[in-house]
């Protein structure tokens, strides 16, 4: 079989690189040229555990191809279906932003002499499908130069679930495979290419291609819900007196609410959950439907940068300007260098904004952080205690492996005020305490902590 995908960013290229390795032939296009050329030189344009083994065999097996859109070449002729999977992006009004997804549909259009099926992989509103069939139908050439019969093109709905960090994985081991599609040939074609990743066809679900839309954003709706869920119950829990470890013990052992997603933390971000949750609030409130739960998911999520610069001005004895905070992981999660609404970048502004100084150390992350905050006050640093070297305290942002591990003797020697923000819940409070160091949690309420601090902060200057 031979596909075409357009957009070779975290899920086209992913994508692209699994579907050659089950031995499907497989052209990856973007109008990035120079994406394109460093994926030809075998570079990776960004991290991701396994992609660059995975690239390197599709690239010796001479199944997986780069080509820029820009240049002019047979491979979507030849595609028996083309996926797109470009950006979908937060537009001004809040609603997903479809200009990359409409220019490639202009594109097929305009190069397509006959009508195919197009798989529609990047997250859009319902409907979206809809519109891409119609302007294929009326837009491209054959129907222009009026064509009988005219031409037919079918245009399927295949979200992607796949997480950063972990992506490969997902997509060659998904948890279920979601096609909607209203045309049983290309509804067959489909199962057919995944049949690798899904030999029995047991994770494959099928329905219409409004309902696979639509699926995608119920998925994260309730992912980003849980988030903010778990983040409101520390909260309250922390003035309380309450374990918030003993109590997620609790939420996931019950059956009924499973064991993901139940970690306090400094909100989600990243390049899906914040956009696609202002996207399907724009639906809602398309079809007047308030979507009360949607708007305090979001306002939970946003107020959670607020509540961890609370706590850390209690730490700081009110007062940011001249102290010096450092932070560890940048990448909205482990496993992966994408900083798109990463919490920690939101929390960096703040700081600097307030008057501190931010030193700050990401294993991949790093150098996009450092173009993305361009403030003589932001220092970026080659290594973890580096960054603690004359900061006050030290938040840990991202739950990389290698801070799990790390020589806390070091950490308290350079801190200041021996304290450490675990927003990630990595740490035993009792083994940092051995080491000399004040361990915080979220939820932990300034009040509770700001007296000791103080004193030692007096002590410090
Ligand atoms: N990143 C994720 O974890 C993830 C997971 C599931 C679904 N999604 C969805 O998948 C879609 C793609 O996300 P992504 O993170 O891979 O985006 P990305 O920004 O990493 O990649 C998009 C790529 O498309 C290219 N592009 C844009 N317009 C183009 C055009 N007209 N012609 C050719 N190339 C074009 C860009 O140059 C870029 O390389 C989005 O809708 C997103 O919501 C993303």
């Amino acid at each position: 079989m031979n596909i075409a995908i357009i957009g070779t960013g975290y899920v086209g290229l992913v994508t692209g690189a699994c579907f050659a390795q089950a031995g499907i032939d497989v052209t990856c296009l973007d109008k990035d040229l120079r994406k394109i050329e460093m994926l030809r030189q075998g570079r990776v344009p960004f991290h991701e555990p396994g992609l660059e083994a995975l690239i390197a065999a599709g690239r010796a097996s001479g199944r997986l191809a780069f080509q820029s859109t820009l240049e002019p070449d047979l491979s979507l002729e030849r595609a028996e279906a083309i996926f797109l999977a470009v950006g979908t992006p937060t537009g001004p009004d809040g609603r997903a932003a479809l200009t990359d997804l409409l220019d490639c549909a202009a594109l097929l259009a305009r190069t397509l002499t006959h009508g195919t099926l197009v798989v529609v992989k990047s997250t859009v509103p319902v409907g979206t499908c809809e519109r891409i069939r119609t302007l294929l139908e009326t837009e491209s050439l054959e129907a222009q130069s009026a064509v009988v019969p005219r031409p037919r093109f079918t245009v399927a709905s295949n979200p992607e679930f796949l997480a950063e960090g972990r992506a490969v994985e997902d997509f060659l081991h998904p948890g279920r495979i979601v096609i909607g599609c209203d045309d049983p040939a290309a509804c067959r074609l489909l199962r057919r290419l995944y049949a690798p990743f899904d030999p029995d066809g047991s994770r494959t679900l099928t329905m219409d291609v409004r309902s696979a839309e639509y699926a995608k954003y119920a998925c994260n709706a309730a992912l980003a819900a849980r988030i903010s869920m778990v983040n409101e119950l520390a909260c309250i829990a922390g003035p309380l007196g309450v374990d918030m470890h003993a109590v997620c013990k609790v939420l996931k052992t019950d059956p009924r609410i499973g064991p993901h997603y139940l970690r306090p933390g400094a909100g989600y971000g990243g390049s899906c959950l914040p956009k696609d949750l202002r996207a399907l609030i724009a639906m809602a409130q398309d079809h007047g439907e308030p979507a009360y739960m949607l708007h305090s998911v979001e306002t939970v999520n946003t107020g959670q940068c607020e509540r961890l610069l609370d706590t850390l001005l209690a730490c700081l004895a009110y007062d940011f300007k001249g102290r010096c905070v450092a932070l560890w992981g940048l990448a909205f999660k482990a496993g992966t260098d994408d900083l798109r609404e990463a919490p920690s970048l939101a929390l960096a502004r703040s700081l600097l904004e307030a008057g501190a100084r931010v030193r700050a150390y990401d294993p991949v992350a790093g150098r996009s952080a450092e173009a993305l905050i361009p403030d003589s006050m932001f220092e970026l640093c080659p290594d973890p205690y580096l960054a603690c070297e004359d900061a006050d305290v030290l938040v840990v942002m991202t739950e990389w492996e290698e801070f799990r591990e790390a020589d806390f003797a070091q950490v308290a020697e350079k801190l200041n005020l021996a304290t450490v923000f675990d927003c990630r819940q990595l740490y035993d409070a009792a083994l940092l305490e051995r080491h000399g160091l004040r361990h915080l949690e979220i939820g932990q309420r300034p009040a509770s902590i700001s007296q000791p601090l103080t004193d030692a902060l007096q002590n410090a200057v």
